[in-house]
């Protein structure tokens, strides 16, 4: 039986990954190693968390010791790397959580898996899970490709191109067996609410302002989770090692426009009169180092993997709404306790 360890399985992506790893692959065990902090959340899990083949471990991937303590118990054959500080508004008020988990937590994890496959790399792999705001920001035309030039502006967006650069720098080094894919912006059920669309989706449920930073020009291409999800297993399964993959769904929204799809679907949803959401929206001071736009080609994944995105954004963004609205209990329970204390230092108290 193969042994898989996913870290940040509790988090919105990896809940997504290790659901679809369970119920697809009996014949892998995998391990979720989870340090539950306010992102991640067992009740993602719930409906896999009793299957033979799961385990969960709660822990830190900064502690280098447990870590390597971990590998030599487990002796796992490969690793799907998704723990991370993600949010980019945090990490500008506290980036040393960033640098602690996003680079110190992947090297330490890049360590031990070097420490126990370096007689034989055969059939291992280390896989990173990373996004495209290494890349930078976009003018109004043109995309990130695979060999973009890192430029990133957030501590956020610095750290995970540190730890890309780690990861390939084990490869060239080392000849640690790994493989990097980059996401653009990923959208769906479970992802915290401190993030665009659930916060938004969230204030319009209570008639809270919604800020939209600066003039809501920004762009972002929004993907479906579970189509992330699908991505990183074709990737994992059959993408040669040594290789990046750029991830994307070709769907690309100015924000404010955006908002107001999500607030048209709202209404409709709710009951209410058109236009009744977006009164709600309300500008807001933009965002430090605010990036204009991030478009994805994805066409490598497409041509060599025959991966494409299983669903168009007015059907995702249905599906998200309904599920935000069908598991608001999900919602009450993460926007209680320190949510509030966040909400309020990041927005004022609205
Ligand atoms: P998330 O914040 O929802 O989840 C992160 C998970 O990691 C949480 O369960 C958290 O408890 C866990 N974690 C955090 N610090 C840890 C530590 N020190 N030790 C162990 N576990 C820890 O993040 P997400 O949106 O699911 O993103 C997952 C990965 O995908 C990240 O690496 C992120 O950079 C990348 N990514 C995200 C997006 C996106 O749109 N959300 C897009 C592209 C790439
Ligand atoms: P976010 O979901 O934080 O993802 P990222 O910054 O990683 O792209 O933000 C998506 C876009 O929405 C980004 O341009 C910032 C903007 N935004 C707002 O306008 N208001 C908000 O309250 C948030 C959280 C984001």
């Amino acid at each position: 039986m193969k042994k898989l360890l996913i870290t940040g399985g509790a988090g919105f992506i990896g809940s997504h990954v290790i659901r679809l790893y369970v119920n697809k692959y009996p014949d892998y065990h995998i391990c979720n190693l989870d340090k539950l902090t306010y992102a991640g959340n067992l009740e993602n899990l719930k409906d896999v968390e009793n299957k033979p083949n799961y385990t969960f471990i709660k822990g830190d991937i900064v502690d280098g010791d447990f870590i390597q303590r971990l590998f030599e118990e487990y002796q796992f054959d490969g690793v799907i790397h998704l723990a991370a500080e993600s949010h980019v508004d945090r990490s500008i008020s506290n980036p040393m959580e960033f640098i602690m988990t996003n680079i110190v937590g992947t090297v330490n994890l890049l360590n031990s898996a070097k420490d126990i496959w370096k007689d034989n790399f055969k059939g291992k792999l280390f896989y990173h899970v990373s996004t495209d705001e290494v890349y930078g920001s976009l003018g109004e035309t043109g995309f990130f490709y695979e060999d973009t030039a890192y430029d990133p502006h957030s501590p956020y967006s610095a750290s995970k191109a540190s730890s890309d650069h780690l990861v390939r720098a084990f490869h060239d080094t080392y000849g640690l067996p790994i493989i990097i894919s980059n996401c653009s912006n990923n959208y769906g059920p479970n992802q915290f609410p401190e993030k665009l669309i659930p916060l938004f989706i969230n204030n319009i449920r209570h008639k809270k302002p919604l800020p939209v930073y600066g003039k809501g020009e920004n762009v972002r291409d929004w993907l479906y989770v579970v189509d992330h999800a699908r991505a990183i297993d074709a990737i994992y399964h059959n993408g040669p090692t040594g290789e990046t993959f750029n991830i994307g769904g070709h769907n690309e929204w100015k924000n404010i426009d955006l908002i107001k799809v999500l607030c048209r679907v709202m209404d409709k949803k709710l009951g209410r009169t058109d236009g009744e959401s977006e009164k709600l929206i309300t500008y807001v001071t933009d965002r430090a180092g605010h990036d204009l736009r991030y478009a994805i080609d994805s066409s490598k994944l497409q041509r060599e993997l025959g991966w494409v995105p299983s669903l168009q954004f007015e059907e995702g963004i249905e599906k998200t709404v309904d599920w935000y609205l069908n598991n608001q209990k999900w919602l009450d329970n993460v926007t209680s306790g320190n949510y509030q204390k966040y909400y309020n230092e990041m927005y004022g108290n609205r």
